[in-house]
This record gives structure tokens, sequence and C-alpha cells, in this order.
């Protein structure tokens, strides 16, 4: 069957949780807490997906005010349908909505490490990140 990507089409909760699961992202996210996953899914502001049918293959799901820089916060395709081009395409689609001047940011899980070197991302030792039980030294 075909693959249609869709911008911005309504994705309920249960869909995203789903495709995750599917995917293998689901074992870094927090799929198990639906509040969390509703917030994700209802909040970001540029999503990108992948159907066959009516069934969820692929998300690219960023937050991103379109102009200096966007976080691809979670990029999934369905075990069965990956290594077809699918992730490649939604980020092209992705990058598509966004200024010339917007520069994409993400944080890689450990094995997609090589495929975004391989699909021309550099890594940035500059990169800092706050993790969620620390606050801010006073
Ligand atoms: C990572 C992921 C989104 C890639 O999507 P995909 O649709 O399978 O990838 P694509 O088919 O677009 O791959 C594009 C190219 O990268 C290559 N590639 C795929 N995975 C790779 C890897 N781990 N290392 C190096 N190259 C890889 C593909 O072979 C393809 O090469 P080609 O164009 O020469 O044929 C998908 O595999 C996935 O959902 N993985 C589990 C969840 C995950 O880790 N997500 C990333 C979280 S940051």
């Amino acid at each position: 069957m075909d693959i249609e990507y869709r911008i911005n089409a309504p994705v309920t909760t249960d869909q995203f949780i789903d495709l995750l699961v599917r995917s293998t992202l689901g074992e870094r996210r927090p799929v198990q807490d639906r509040q969390c996953m509703e917030g994700m899914i209802s909040n970001s502001n540029l999503t990108v997906t992948a159907w066959e049918g009516e069934t969820l293959v692929g998300i690219a799901r960023s937050v991103t005010d379109f102009h200096y820089a966007y976080y691809l916060s979670d990029l999934a395709v369905c075990r069965s349908r990956q290594d077809r081009g699918i992730g490649r395409q939604l980020q092209i689609i992705t990058q598509n909505q966004l200024g010339p001047r917007c520069k994409l940011i993400l944080i890689a899980a450990p094995s997609a490490n090589s495929y975004y070197e391989y699909i021309g991302f550099t890594n940035n030792p500059r990169c800092w990140v706050l993790e969620r039980a620390t606050r801010i030294r006073g």
C-alpha cells in the first residue's frame, strides 16, 4: 500500500503511543504515562505523519519557532516499515515547512547515532542537557 504523508494531521494519544511501541522508540519514551504522552502529541507545533490507509506508520514530531530552531523530539517508523525511506521523507517534509535559517536540534537514541550521521547530521559537543530531576543551581 502507498504511504501518504500528512502535515499537522490529527493524531490521537492512542495512535501515538501505539506507533512508538511498534517502532521501539516506546522503550525510551514515557508510554505508560498517558497524561505526558497526551501533552507531547497535543502541544507539538509541527507534526509530519506517514499513513498506510488510516494506520499511522511514521511520525516526525517537532517543536519550533519556524525560523531559527526546531527540536525534533520524536522520529519513529513502525518496525515493519523501516528502511524504506519513510524516516528520511518525514524529515524532508518537516524541513520544507521551515525557514532557510532554521537549525535542527535533537537527542539521538543510541541506536540511531549512526543513522543521523549517515543522513548528514553533525555531532555538536557544545550541546547541553538539564536532566529532568535536576534543578538549576542557585
Ligand atoms: C531511526 C528511524 C526513524 C529511521 O527511519 P527509517 O524509515 O527506518 O529510515 P530510512 O529508510 O529513511 O533510512 C535512510 C537511510 O539511512 C539508513 N539507515 C537506517 N538506519 C540506519 C542506522 N541505524 N545507521 C546507519 N544508517 C541507517 C538506511 O539504510 C537508508 O539508507 P539508504 O538511503 O542508503 O538506503 C527508524 O529506524 C526508527 O523508528 N527506529 C526506532 C526509533 C528510533 O530510534 N528513532 C530515532 C530516535 S532519536
